[in-house]
């Protein structure tokens, strides 16, 4: 598996993999100020995250817009090392934080934002459970 940057050339190639759903879509963000990866195997591409800054509070922040991996592909590490690349991306842009949401049907999501040392904050809407603001410092860390 290789990730590398992914560019609207890739877009077909994604669609193929992951439903058509993706080309319908405003969370694959390739303006120069966005970090978008792919990782793939060979030209297939089995996961993916896009990722832009936003400026928050008076600093810049990195808000990840999308994460998914290949069912066939889960749980060998795929989400670790585009998040990992992601947090490089955001760190050398001087971001203090990534950010992401989740919904609270997102299990894997949630289970791996705690496994990755991301921080959640629970949203409630009429005393039910929504999902979760997620966040994580970069300031000092490593990748
Ligand atoms: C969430 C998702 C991106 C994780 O991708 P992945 O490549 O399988 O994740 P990784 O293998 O890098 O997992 C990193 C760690 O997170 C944790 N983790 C990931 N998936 C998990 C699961 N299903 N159950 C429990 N822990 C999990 C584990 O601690 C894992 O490390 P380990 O396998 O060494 O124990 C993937 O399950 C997915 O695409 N889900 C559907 C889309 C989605 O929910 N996107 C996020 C929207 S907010």
């Amino acid at each position: 598996m290789t990730c590398r940057t992914f560019t609207p050339d890739d877009r077909p190639a994604l669609a193929a993999a992951f439903g058509e759903w993706i080309l319908h879509t405003d969370v694959m963000h390739f303006d120069q100020d966005s970090h978008t990866v792919g990782a793939f195997e060979g030209d297939t591409p089995v996961g993916f995250i896009s990722v832009y800054p936003k400026k928050r509070f008076g600093g810049m922040e990195a808000y990840i817009d999308v994460i998914e991996v290949a069912e066939s592909r889960r749980r060998q590490g795929v989400a670790r090392t585009m998040l990992a690349m992601s947090a490089d991306w955001a760190r050398a842009r001087g971001c203090r934080r990534l950010r992401a949401w989740s919904t609270a049907d997102k299990t894997e999501a949630i289970a791996m934002w705690r496994a990755l040392g991301y921080r959640l904050r629970p949203v409630y809407a009429r005393k039910r459970l929504t999902g979760y603001y997620v966040t994580k410092r970069l300031k000092g860390e490593r990748p």
